[in-house]
C-alpha cells in the first residue's frame, strides 16, 4: 500500500490543488491531503477547520483521498500517518528553489522523502493568495477554485467583507 501526504495551508483550496489531488489519485494507493500551518504565513484567512471542511467537499468523489489538519512539524505528519513521501507541486522556478529547500530538510531531519508533481499549464497562474485578493475584492472565483465550492467560497468572502 503506498500513501503519500499531500501537504498544504489550503487557504483556501485552488483548481491547482484539486488537479495535483486528483493526478495522485491516480497514482498511490492513497492520497492524504494534510492541512498544516506555514509559518511563513502568520495567521491565515479561512479557519483551519473551515479549509478542511471545504477541501472534503472538493475531494468526495474520490474514493482514496482523506483529509487531515496537523500541527507542528510537516515529518512528524508523515510519520503519524505511515505516508511513504510527501508530494508537492511545482509550478515555476520560484516554486522549485523554495521546495527542494524543504525538501532536503525534511530527508535530512527525518528522512522523508518528498515528490513532485507539476502544475498543469491551465492552472499554473493560480495561487491560494490570488483567491484570498479577488474574493475579497468582490472579483470572479470561476476557474479558480474547485466549481462545487465555489458557492461556498463566495458565501464566505460575501460574510467577511459585508
Ligand atoms: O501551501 P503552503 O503554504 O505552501 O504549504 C507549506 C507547508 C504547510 C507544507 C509548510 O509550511 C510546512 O511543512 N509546515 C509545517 C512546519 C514544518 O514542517 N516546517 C519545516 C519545513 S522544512
Amino acid at each position: 500500500m503506498r500513501t503519500v501526504l499531500y501537504p498544504g495551508s489550503f487557504d483556501p483550496v485552488t483548481v491547482g490543488h484539486l488537479d495535483i489531488i486528483e493526478r495522485a489519485a491516480l497514482l498511490f494507493d492513497e492520497v492524504i491531503v494534510g492541512v498544516l500551518h506555514n509559518p511563513a504565513k502568520q495567521s491565515g484567512l479561512f479557519p483551519p477547520a473551515e479549509r478542511v471542511a471545504l477541501l472534503e467537499e472538493a475531494v468526495r468523489p474520490l474514493g482514496n483521498v482523506s483529509v487531515r489538519q496537523f500541527d507542528g512539524l510537516l515529518v512528524n505528519a508523515v510519520a503519524h500517518c505511515g505516508a511513504q513521501a510527501v508530494l508537492r507541486g511545482l509550478r515555476n522556478a520560484t516554486d522549485a528553489e523554495e521546495e527542494l529547500q524543504m525538501a532536503r530538510l525534511n530527508r535530512h531531519i527525518a528522512g522523508a522523502e518528498t515528490v513532485f508533481m507539476a502544475a498543469a499549464p491551465g492552472v499554473m497562474h493560480v495561487s491560494s493568495d490570488m483567491v484570498r485578493q479577488i474574493g475579497k475584492g468582490g472579483g470572479a472565483l470561476q476557474g479558480l477554485v474547485p466549481e462545487s465550492i465555489r458557492p461556498r467560497i463566495a458565501e464566505f468572502f460575501k460574510n467577511i467583507t459585508s
